[in-house]
């Protein structure tokens, strides 16, 4: 190809991936594989790199994330960034609505839309490529992050259809709630300070200088006010309309985000609804906003100083209720943490009854300085769990501090408090209680060995059986000593079984992962796999060595070379290498023939191993991947979700169907 070509070739591969990328994230109806997608994304990726003078700034490739930012510019909004006047009275409400009809002498329309828990953001478009993304700062001038906004995939960076070719719209990127519990489990593996909730979050996550750690985060966004348009619309809510053709993500009317009433009736109708449902949305609201549609209408109410007429936000009230608390208890995890609980005095709030509240950490306990039989003010925010935020001093009976326990109140080891961590420790890793159990349950976790058919109860049952007293001994159970227990049937047995056999193909980063090394999660444990390759390697490794991978910082490190430097746990590893688990990344270690000569096509979703995971087994043991159903098919691994139209050919040419069982059970032979 001359220069040319390839030019012309990277700019398809760019709008190709663009479409992509819509279907994907904001149609929600993707038209090729994860794989395929990456397959294209990995080309443009060499293509750039060999041809920077080529590169196009919003390229797709751009959304992994790029180099380090220094800090960021500030920048003067080309339209000021209003805030809201909001109340929390629903008669308020009423009032505005009432004044807004009266001022305009006419019938005005509404449009309800939701109040997203997040962070303020401008985004100015030119000639359809994402320009620049400013904060909203103080509301005159904000901060340019760009680059990390570029990293948010419901964020288009090349718009299509009929756009303005200049024009800024603005929006509020939050943290999904799934996303926010994720990362906060994260950080409680790894030791460091959990994010208080999603919305600083959100918030810490935009500022942060590198834009990689941003993509991983998982922002979103939602996009609530369009500007600079001219004959586009007549008013705000088709200008939502507009702007999703031209591939943004915007609230969804078919599920009540967004709704047009001419009636206070209606507007009040949306508040209720949303007062009770906003409990299943996956992210924050904090209220609901309500603005006059027609943008002829909006000019003739105006703004005041701070904030438009022609909008009011109506704030849910934060739920709070005060309670007793009755007494603290402490909880030891499987790392041997110790965690404070409050017991409260049963109480009602926000539909559940609420009777418990983590109280993080003996800084936090101290913080609230809580004497028993407090009166304490619990709230239910974003988080699932509630929490205690402050006491009502008036209501004190005593002045009976409850201190921190100096001893493990499972084992009575003296507990420790490393300099620097928040957390207090029970150091008897291998003979606590909770530590014990709670570390195979890590091991059998989803994410782990994901061994099935084994809950908290029949593990600690069989502790205390003595039947096992580390994830090894789960490899010798057999089907009598199963048979023993208490509600265990012969085909729960016999499941379970299986399911420890299987749990011998799961690759070395999972058995990484479900060692429950101290600071070694998910991802640590993968890139680990990645660079050491074997165990071996990674046992002989050197504080050097570990510092080295990308990514592993001191704490890690350290915590790796504590692990293999007792014997004991040097013995558990060799013992799980000897009953048959992975401890070889699977491009090091040797392939079988089990499936050479057949072509397996794998569709849907599945439950032990991920679509990866099964790729890779079937290229180990020497068959072969088709990409799609066709008469050179072979088998056809069904998982859930399948399509129908796939399933309906599969029949129609007579390929076999296998479930992820048959295939497990084809594999383990
Ligand atoms: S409209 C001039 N609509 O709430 C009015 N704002 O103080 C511009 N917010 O910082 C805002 N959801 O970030 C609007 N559906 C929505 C919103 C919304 C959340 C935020 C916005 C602003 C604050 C209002």
């Amino acid at each position: 190809m001359n220069e040319q070509d390839i030019q012309v070739h990277i700019q398809q591969l760019v709008s190709t991936l663009h479409a992509h990328n819509r279907s994907y994230y904001i149609l929600n109806d993707p038209q090729i594989s994860d794989y395929e997608f990456d397959m294209l994304l990995k080309e443009l990726e060499a293509l750039e790199a060999q041809y920077p003078q080529f590169a196009d700034a919003n390229s797709p490739t751009k959304r992994v994330g790029g180099d380090l930012t220094k800090k960021f510019q500030t920048k003067k909004h080309r339209i000021p960034m209003l805030s809201l006047s909001n109340s929390y009275s629903e008669q308020e409400i009423i009032d505005w609505a009432e004044r807004c009809q009266k001022t305009l002498e006419e019938a005005s329309e509404f449009v309800c839309e939701l109040k997203y828990d997040g962070v303020a953001i401008g985004l100015r478009y030119l000639n359809g490529q994402l320009q620049e993304a400013l904060t909203r700062g103080d509301g005159e001038q904000g901060e340019e992050v760009t680059t990390n906004v570029r990293t948010i995939r419901t964020i288009p960076l090349q718009l299509q259809g009929d756009f303005p070719p200049d024009f800024e719209i603005r929006g509020e990127i939050f943290m999904p709630q799934q996303n926010f519990e994720q990362l906060n489990l994260q950080r409680e593996e790894q030791g460091e300070q959990l994010f208080a909730n999603p919305r600083n979050t959100a918030a810490g996550t935009l500022k942060l200088l590198d834009s990689k750690e941003v993509a991983k985060r998982g922002l979103d966004c939602y996009l609530y006010g369009v500007h600079g348009l001219t004959d586009h619309a007549k008013g705000h809510f088709e200008a939502v309309q507009a702007a999703q053709k031209w591939g943004f993500k915007v609230p969804d009317p078919a599920a009540r985000m967004i709704e047009k009433t001419s009636t206070i009736e209606g507007i009040m109708d949306f508040i209720h609804y949303w007062d009770t449902h906003r409990v299943n949305l996956p992210f924050d609201i904090d209220g609901v906003v309500l603005k006059v549609n027609s943008y002829f209408q909006q000019a003739e109410l105006g703004l005041t100083a701070k904030s438009p007429r022609w909008a009011i936000a109506y704030k849910f009230k934060t739920q709070q209720v005060e309670t007793i608390l009755e007494s603290v208890s402490f909880q030891v995890g499987r790392t041997g943490a110790v965690t404070p609980v409050a017991n409260l005095k049963p109480v009602q709030l926000g539909g559940t009854t609420v009777k418990r509240a983590s109280l993080h950490n003996a800084d936090q306990m101290q913080k609230l300085d809580l004497c028993i039989s407090d009166t304490v003010q619990v709230e239910k925010g974003g988080e699932i769990i509630p929490k205690i935020v402050g006491v009502n001093l008036k209501q004190r009976k005593s002045e009976l501090r409850i201190p921190f326990i100096d001893c493990c109140p499972e084992c009575g080891s003296s507990l420790v408090r490393q300099q620097g961590e928040a957390q207090h420790y029970c150091p008897n890793e291998l003979g606590c209680r909770p530590q014990v159990t709670g570390k195979i349950m890590h091991f059998i976790s989803r994410k782990a060995l994901h061994i099935d058919g084994l809950g908290e109860e029949t593990i600690e049952l069989m502790y205390a059986k003595n039947l096992i007293k580390n994830p090894l001994d789960l490899y010798s159970l057999t089907f009598d000593q199963l048979l023993a227990l208490d509600r265990m049937a012969e085909k729960s047995a016999n499941n379970l079984l299986q399911s420890i056999a299987t749990s011998k193909q799961i690759p070395f980063e999972r058995v990484l992962f479900g060692l429950g090394i101290r600071f070694v999660g998910e991802t640590v444990a993968k890139k680990l796999a990645q660079h050491f390759g074997h165990i071996n390697a990674l046992i002989a490794a050197t504080l050097e060595d570990l510092l080295a991978v990308d990514e592993i910082g001191e704490k890690i490190a350290n915590s790796i070379l504590a692990y293999f430097s007792n014997p004991i746990n040097l013995t558990y590893t060799e013992g799980l290498q000897s009953v048959g688990l992975q401890f070889e990344s699977a491009q090091k270690s040797k392939k079988s023939d089990l499936l050479a000569g057949k072509t397996y096509v794998i569709s849907g979703t599945f439950e032990t191993f991920s679509r990866d995971e099964l790729k890779e087994l079937i290229e180990l043991n020497g068959g072969k991947l088709g990409s799609s159903v066709s008469a050179k098919t072979h088998f056809l691994i069904a998982g859930a979700n399948m399509g129908p139209a796939k399933l309906q050919k599969a029949t129609n040419l007579g390929v076999t169907l296998l479930s992820e069982n048959d295939f497990i059970k084809i594999i383990s032979n």
